[in-house]
């Protein structure tokens, strides 16, 4: 290569970029010219690269490939392409370069060559988050996406001469991402005219700007393309401000949530039913938490009734002391199968049952003292399957707790005209709304189900005062939260519009391998034992997982989780064990082996993520769609409070995951040039924190190695 300068004065940077490397030292030739104004660089005779700036680049680039050891007709093959294709090259090292080279000359930085080399590693800066206009219900400090749509709603807004809120509310993503990026379908705007035509004028009159680089109609649909390289930056330097917290939102500041779920019964087994309680129920509440709500998460136990009379009187025939100890809910639902079927030829047993349950409500500290007993046991037991599966509750509440508000309910429906006695019951006739008529109090004056969750949900809004409850149960008890919500309404309690049933479906023939299961630690207990043996197969692997046995049980839940939310709630699912526990298709061990897949390729790169990588090197599709996913997680996250979907999310992680494999093998990271491995590993790191976030919205432990 031949440089030849101006003889006046030869820019510093290129005299310090060409003496701070041998190789390049030996390699470039420095030859005046007395009458040029500007270097000039030739490389194998060919007059290719002109200009103080790009000669310090080419300069730069070389010294790099020279220090990767390249052979130098290779490097300079690498750098010749690149400088023709106009690629922005780092110039952070031509600064080390020329510091270097004044360091041995004099003390001070040369001045010259500092600006030049901070002119060229100058990119154009990122608009501060606060130059974004605000619009109503947007959060541009949290949500890359309202960033773009907020500069396309104000703007519309004075075109249109509407309100931005509504425009912004209207803004969605278009079909097919060969539309663009964002789309306003006319028509929900309400305009009058043509929306076609209107469409049409609206995106002639709209200017482009830095984020919003077209505006383009498509009959009624206005479709807005945006800065990809925007997009990238903003997103990336979004989720390492946010990172475990990149996705959530403020909007329920100052509002406090009861979610209560799982709500199993004492001495009875933890069914499907409770499983999927506890799986949506932990969702909700991570929801919620993430939109900015203060959480109760509550388990609200059946541990009252009828039913532990008729328990009570099958221990006094059936007990076993040892064995309740042992496995208390093995044991008592042992019990209670054996009294029933006894009840079946005994049928006084009922009688006897409903006296003990009377003695229970009076008071009566024997009766109390057994009951007591079951209930510990139970509890104790059931914080061991929820440690296991890594759900927690802040309150532990029970039908037994319900105290007074159920008196209180009562009057107020006697003094409001809402009570009738059918032959000693006192009845509530809901069968002008189509709710029928139900019983609130027996003849012998004990109560029922519905009648604690009347005075239950008096009590828990006296006490936290919550802006919302929900209560997530099977649909199996519709009926009972329809006449429940009524039956508050009815009473005028404050809170009737603030209460909410979270229903779903059943799962059918859940089964292990030995057949149809009563309790759900023998689902767990395959699911661990079947990903245990998977793991094994791949020694080298197995022996750097930490824990295995753990991992194994992780992997495993995650297949029980993932199947459990991957449809609509109120669908009823068959369970399909196979298909549960698979590596391949949409499935909890496959999410958790995408997100093990990341954390390997960090680990693998030797390298310290660097937030402040060059992100104008990311500009393979692959890399910018990767991008465009992780921009949506906020939006996903706002939009789950309607509708309370959890397969909206398991949708998101999955198309997310895919995104992530589908570069895998074409954007390495390890072998890259250094400053594109820097701004690769930032982009997968944002979308394994991402993917993180997601799965631990779900309730996974997002694992490392597997
Ligand atoms: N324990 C009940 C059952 O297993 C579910 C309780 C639902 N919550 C409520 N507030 N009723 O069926």
């Amino acid at each position: 290569m031949e440089l030849k300068a101006p003889t006046q004065a030869i820019p510093y940077s290129l005299l310090a970029l060409i003496s701070s490397n041998d190789k390049l030292k030996s390699s470039v030739k420095v030859v005046p010219q007395p009458d040029a104004t500007e270097p000039v660089l030739t490389v194998n005779d060919k007059t290719l690269i002109t200009g103080t700036a790009s000669v310090a680049r080419y300069l730069i680039r070389s010294q790099q490939l020279f220090d990767e050891q390249l052979p130098e007709a290779q490097a300079e093959a690498r750098l010749l392409d690149r400088v023709l294709s106009g690629e922005k090259l780092q110039a952070q090292s031509a600064l080390l370069a020329a510091l270097a080279w004044d360091g041995q000359s004099s003390s001070a930085p040369n001045p010259d060559a500092v600006a030049l080399v901070e002119a060229l590693s100058a990119k154009p800066s990122l608009p501060a988050v606060e130059s974004i206009p605000e619009v109503e219900g947007s959060s541009p400090a949290f949500n890359v996406a309202d960033c773009f749509k907020n500069l396309i709603a104000t703007q519309l807004a004075s075109i249109a001469d509407i309100p931005a809120a509504t425009i912004y509310a209207a803004i969605d993503l278009p079909r097919s991402l060969e539309h663009g990026d964002y789309a306003v379908a006319l028509p929900r705007l309400r305009v009058k005219g043509n929306p076609a035509a209107i469409a049409a004028e609206w995106a002639k009159a709209f200017k482009p700007n830095d984020h919003i680089t077209e505006a383009k109609a498509i009959g009624p649909f206005l479709n807005f393309r945006i800065n990809p390289d925007i997009l990238v930056r903003r997103t990336l330097s979004m989720v390492s401000k946010y990172d475990k917290k990149y996705g959530s939102n403020k909007d329920g500041e100052g509002k406090t949530v009861i979610v209560e779920f799982s709500s199993p019964n004492i001495a009875k087994p933890f069914h499907a039913g409770h499983l999927r309680s506890t799986i949506i129920g932990s969702f909700l509440r991570n929801a919620y938490e993430a939109n900015g709500w203060k959480v109760i998460a509550m388990n609200y136990l059946g541990d009252w009734g009828k039913q532990y009379g008729l328990l009570a009187v099958g221990y006094s025939r059936f007990g076993d002391e040892e064995k309740l100890l042992n496995d208390p809910i093995k044991h008592l639902y042992d019990v209670y199968v054996a009294v029933n079927r006894q009840a079946e030829e005994e049928p006084t047993i009922h009688d006897e049952a409903r006296a003990y349950f009377k003695r229970m409500e009076d008071g009566d500290e024997e009766a109390l003292s057994l009951w007591r007993r079951f209930r510990e046991l139970s509890i104790r037991k059931y914080k061991e399957v929820y440690g296991r599966l890594n759900i927690h509750f802040d309150v532990y509440w029970g039908e037994s707790q319900v105290g007074d508000g159920m008196q209180r309910a009562m009057d107020q429906l006697v003094n409001d005209g809402l009570l009738q006695d059918s032959d000693g019951a006192k009845i509530i006739d809901l069968s002008e709304y189509k709710l029928g008529k139900t019983v609130v109090q027996k003849r012998d004056g004990t109560t029922l189900y519905l009648t604690r969750d009347i005075g239950g949900a008096l009590e828990r809004y006296e006490k936290y005062n919550f802006d919302k409850l929900v209560y997530v149960v099977a649909s199996q008890q519709d009926l009972h939260f329809k006449q429940l919500f009524k039956t508050l309404e009815l009473l005028k309690a404050p809170f009737a519009d603030k209460v909410e049933h979270i229903n779903f479906g059943l799962v059918q023939g859940m089964s292990t391998r030995k057949g149809t299961v009563v309790f759900l630690e023998d689902i767990l207990d395959e699911a661990r034992d079947v990903m245990h043996e998977v793991m094994r197969k791949n020694e080298k692997k197995y022996a750097e997982v930490e824990n295995p046995e753990k991992v194994a049980d992780e992997i495993g839940l995650s297949g029980v989780k993932i199947q459990d939310n991957s449809a609509r709630r109120v669908k009823n699912y068959e369970f399909d064990r196979n298909r549960m526990f698979s590596f391949e298709g949409d499935t909890g061990p496959y999410i958790q082996y995408a997100h093990a897949r990341l954390a390997s390729i960090e680990r693998k790169s030797g390298l310290q993520v660097n937030h402040n990588a060059d992100l104008s090197l990311l500009t393979e599709p692959g890399a910018v769609d990767i991008c465009r996913t992780v921009a949506q997680y906020p939006d996903v996250v706002k939009s789950i409070l309607n509708g309370c979907e959890p397969c909206n999310v398991v949708t998101y992680a999955f198309k997310l995951a895919h995104d992530i494999s589908g570069v895998f093998d074409q954007l390495w990271v390890r072998g890259a040039e250094p400053a594109v491995a820097d701004a690769r590993l930032l982009m997968y790191w944002s979308a394994r924190v991402t993917l993180g976030n997601a799965m631990r919205l779900l309730n996974l432990d997002p694992l490392e190695r597997m």
